[in-house]
């Protein structure tokens, strides 16, 4: 038997929080997901499970999975060179995350800054123990797979940190082959896409005003939130993060769209206004919108075809987690179902 070159494992998944995903999630993510998707033994999820951590309507929640799924498809991520499916359908993530939140430390979550800016959101008093112990379930994703890579945002950094320490911490423990321990993959040029409105501050899936663009806006809406994109002082259209926040942050989007560098904008828009930019860039975005929800609407016509492609993926991402829940039960002690008294 000729044996294949194992190509290295990655993962990734989002949120089904909105009817949409962000352009930010599109830019910062997907596009990640689908380059590695040719190299990698890629796994890419909808984390329902983490969704339910801000308590969601459960109709919402279904309809939003859906679309999220489909949302990926139409981003371009593909079902015959990756495995697609719902965290909820491996019943393994949930378990592994019991394991690995008795070895977090009630401190180190507490230190997580995402769970202190969605807490503050909503007063202490209020978030759920999940929105707490969110990163854990994270953990238990990745680690659950032996993820050597984990395609993510810049927001993301420390969720990973936290993994790579779990993993390590549990690798000594435990044993050097316990878990693999996870690199993040965060592309420098796109892991932070800005708010149009505030271009200092993140692109938010839970801004509900101009200055997020949503990949399932209508075209004219989104381009018009480009064109009324806050810019900076000054005329020159140039990439500058400290003096030109919101310029520098049209030109990132464009290069992902069109594929030009940076310096072949600049130098395409000497001597032109930032009008000039916007207008160029909002048709731009407007027509890959139009494709994209064609995309997403063929794929939420064919019910058949999603709980297809779920279906598949789940029974391989089973399989895969079964396996390495077995040996971490194993590890820390609890005994396999009728070999206790072997
Ligand atoms: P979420 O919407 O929080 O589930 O995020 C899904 C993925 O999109 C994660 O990998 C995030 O890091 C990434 N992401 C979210 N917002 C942005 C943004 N504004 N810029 C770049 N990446 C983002
Ligand atoms: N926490 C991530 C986010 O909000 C989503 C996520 C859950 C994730 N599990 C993951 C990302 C595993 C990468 C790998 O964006």
């Amino acid at each position: 038997m000729t044996s294949q070159p194992t190509r290295q494992r990655i993962l990734s998944g989002m949120q089904p929080t909105n009817d949409s995903l962000s352009i930010g999630n599109y830019i910062g993510a997907m596009t990640q997901w689908v380059a590695l998707q040719e190299n990698y033994d890629a796994f890419y999820m909808v984390v329902d499970l983490h969704a339910l951590t801000v308590n969601p309507d459960p109709e919402k929640l279904k309809t939003r999975t859906r679309s999220t799924l489909a949302q990926y498809l139409a981003g371009g991520v593909d079902p015959s060179r990756s495995t697609l499916f719902l965290q909820s359908h491996v019943p393994a993530h949930a378990e592994l995350a019991w394991i690995l939140s008795c070895n977090t430390g009630f401190g180190e979550l507490g230190r997580m800054t995402q769970f202190k800016d969605k807490s503050a959101k909503q007063g202490i008093e209020g978030a759920s123990a999940g929105l707490f112990t969110y990163p854990v379930l994270m953990a238990a994703d990745i680690l659950l797979y032996d993820s050597a890579l984990v395609p993510v945002g810049e927001d993301q950094r420390q969720h990973l940190e936290l993994t790579r320490n779990l993993a390590e911490r549990m690798n000594s423990r435990f044993g050097e082959d316990t878990f693999v321990v996870p690199e993040p993959h965060i592309v420098k040029a796109v892991a932070k896409v800005y708010d149009l409105q505030q271009p200092t501050a993140k692109m938010s899936k839970s801004e509900v005003g101009k200055g997020t663009i949503w990949l399932m806006d209508p075209p004219k809406v989104a381009a018009k939130k480009i064109k009324s994109a806050v810019t900076d002082a000054g005329t020159e259209i140039r990439f500058d993060r400290e003096e030109k926040p919101g310029v520098s942050n049209l030109l990132t989007m464009y290069s992902v769209f069109t594929g030009q560098t940076i310096e072949q904008l600049e130098q395409e828009y000497a001597g032109k206004q930032y009008g000039h930019l916007k207008v160029d860039l909002a048709e731009i975005v407007a027509d890959f919108l139009t494709q994209f929800q064609g995309e997403v609407h063929r794929y939420l016509d064919d019910p058949a075809e999603l709980d297809r492609i779920l279906a598949t993926g789940a029974a391989k991402a089973q399989a895969v987690a079964q396996e390495t829940l077995a040996r971490v039960y194993d590890r820390v002690g609890l005994l396999a179902p009728g070999h206790g008294v072997a």
